[in-house]
């Protein structure tokens, strides 16, 4: 939520900015704005809207310097304008911030007590007038920067650009995410590692209550006591063009074809031919050389990485047997939860920046539970919080309505499912072994899915004037049917809503009515004849129903308005396999509705606020 970037080096610092906040752009879109040192003073500019709006206000005037900061804004303390947008600018301190004060009513009213003029509604311009404040008892900027930040309470990734220093970049963190990028003779700060990658994929995490001098010849972090840190560096293998469009209209639809890749990325080494041994980093040290040491398993998560959990609760209990339940990060911090040294928590989470995630997965640590974090993003917050973490290995994921992610942390779910199973001794060989066979065609299935890819624009081309979508499935294809409903939420600004389809009658069917767009996920299963009989109810009141199942059944054929033919596996990965239709028919209803689709309104890729 919010980007940050910061440069010190050689180059038009303007240029980094803008190139680095498009690159950010994802985490937020409804203001942006830069401030570079220009050698006589600190020049800044702003606009309400998306960066576009910034870059057609500086195009003729552009600022110019070797050192400035960018900021592209998410609104959490007043609406979006100009005048909130960042960075934030008083005397001769200017401040960009992700995050939120909490106590910023109380230390505004501080401030105006004292003769502090605010111009903006932000919560971020406190930083500016406390360090100015200090700044009247100190003439160190540095010791300036840390006793404000004493003062506040809440979450901050801030940079701050003083102009009576102008070779240097303070920055400092508590709660929410700063990277510094290593180059040379030049050196860069940003909320998140696309915004460097066309420059450095050297990189350091900043660490909580840490505070960075960034010059372009020396990077200097001292902890929260003031003492030197030496930062590790990461080296980062995504490349810039991983993080680009590559002909794609739009970064979703790129991702969504990415899919095949992906999920051979993510499986990539952990499974071997012929053989029921996985490969899955750090869990014979969490798990022990043998057997499987915990009582049951707690999943955490939001959003979509919350439905992969949903979905690993059913491979968890009913293929290994593990006791699981699987809680919404925001909800689980409040709830007292049930959880101790004999529980596995599993933290889901594509950014490993979630407030909420990062926040559930510390109380579950003060109890005492051992946690696996499933991640994408390599030395993200979580992942250094965690006992131990299996990566999705998806590459950046710029799009805001998450795809591949989702996919890829179903296949590692699906991995570790196989692992409790084979350890626990209650999944013969020969299952394992088709099991495994089945994964491995799972790049090859999902081309031919991606392949019905004009069909499903067809039928989304029918449904494009509904106003109410909904997706029924049971069992395993529950929380499918609910991120497929998500997708359209988020992307098209329609109404739409998952169900249990055995709940249908228990309310949802009041929805129900001539033309209404009724998703329904029926792989083969079990509950294969239920589901059809609940397509019967539905369209016996008028329903437009689209069937997703496999291809060749003639029974949904016959039934269905529409139907999407997917490749046979076992019905255990269906869901891997099913979750792709759904992105594609919210993606193709959204771009004929011409919404934003990388960048829906309202929302943001990295939620790190509370
Ligand atoms: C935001 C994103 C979602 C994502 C959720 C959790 O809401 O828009 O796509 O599922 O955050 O994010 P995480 O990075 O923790 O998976």
């Amino acid at each position: 939520m919010c980007g940050i970037i910061g440069y010190i080096g050689n180059r038009e610092a303007t240029d980094v900015l803008i190139d680095g906040l498009k690159r950010l752009e994802y985490r937020g879109y409804d203001s942006a704005g830069i401030a570079v040192l220009n050698g006589h003073g600190i020049e800044v500019e702003r606009a309400e809207g998306k960066l576009s709006h910034l870059e057609a206000k500086i195009h003729k005037h552009k600022p110019k310097g070797h050192i400035g900061i960018g900021h592209t804004r998410w609104a959490t303390h007043g609406v979006p304008s100009e005048r909130n947008a960042h960075p934030h600018h008083v005397e001769d301190v200017v401040v960009v911030h992700n995050g939120i004060i909490e106590n910023y009513s109380q230390l505004r009213k501080e401030l105006i007590q004292k003769g502090c003029h605010f111009k903006s509604e932000t919560d971020t311009e406190i930083f500016c007038h406390l360090i100015n404040e200090e700044l009247k008892k100190t003439k160190e900027i540095q010791k300036a920067i840390a006793n404000a930040l004493k003062k506040v309470r809440g979450a901050y990734a801030i940079v701050v650009l003083y102009a009576k220093e102008p070779h240097k970049l303070y920055v400092a963190k508590l709660g929410s995410p700063l990277v510094l990028g290593f180059g040379k003779k030049e050196n860069f700060v940003a909320s998140d590692v696309p915004a460097l990658l066309p420059y450095t994929r050297e990189v350091a995490y900043l660490e909580d209550g840490e505070f960075a001098v960034v010059s372009d010849g020396s990077l200097n972090v001292v902890d929260s006591h003031g003492h030197p840190v030496t930062k590790k560096k990461t080296h980062i293998a995504w490349d810039a063009l991983m993080a680009e469009k590559g002909g794609y209209k739009h970064f979703m639809l790129k991702e969504i074809f990415e899919q095949p890749r992906v999920v051979e990325q993510t499986i990539m080494g952990r499974i071997q031919l012929g053989s029921t041994q996985l490969t899955l980093e750090g869990i014979p040290k969490l798990f022990g050389a043998t057997g499987f040491p915990f009582k049951q398993v707690a999943i955490l998560a939001c959003g979509t990485s919350w439905h992969a959990g949903m979905v690993a609760k059913y491979w968890f209990e009913q293929l290994a047997r593990v006791p699981t339940t699987v809680h919404l990060a925001s909800e689980f911090r409040y709830a007292n939860p049930l959880i101790d040294s004999k529980t596995l928590v599993i933290s889901i989470s594509q950014s490993g920046e979630t407030a909420d995630t990062l926040a559930a997965t510390q109380l579950a640590k003060q109890k005492k539970a051992k946690v696996l974090a499933i991640c994408n993003v390599l030395g993200s917050s979580l992942t250094r919080a965690s006992n131990a973490t299996l990566y999705t290995h998806a590459g950046p994921e710029i799009g805001v309505a998450s795809t591949k992610a989702f996919v890829s942390q179903m296949t590692v779910l699906y991995l570790l499912t196989l692992e409790m199973a084979s350890r626990k001794k209650i999944m013969s060989k020969e299952e394992l072994l088709t099991k495994m066979e089945e994964i491995r065609k799972l790049p090859q299935n999902l081309e031919t899915v991606l392949q019905k890819a004009d069909a499903i624009k067809k039928i989304a081309k029918e449904c494009v004037n509904a106003s109410h979508f909904l997706f029924i499935a049971r069992g395993l294809q529950y929380p499918v049917a609910l991120e497929g409903a998500l997708k359209l939420k988020e992307i098209s600004y329609v109404h739409a809503e998952g169900f249990a389809a055995g709940e249908l009658k228990h309310g949802p069917i009041a929805l129900v009515d001539k033309g209404v767009p009724v998703v329904a996920l029926i792989p083969p299963s079990e509950t294969y004849e239920k589901i059809l009989s609940n397509v019967e109810e539905v369209k016996a009141r008028g329903a437009f129903v689209i069937a997703v199942g496999e291809k060749g059944d003639e029974e949904l054929e016959e039934k269905a308005d529409a139907v999407i033919g997917l490749p046979k596996t076992v019905y255990s990965l269906t869901p891997i396999l099913y979750a792709v239709p759904l992105q594609l028919f919210a993606y193709y209803i959204a771009d004929f509705k011409g919404t934003d689709v990388d960048q829906p309104r309202n929302l943001a890729k990295s939620v790190t606020v509370e």
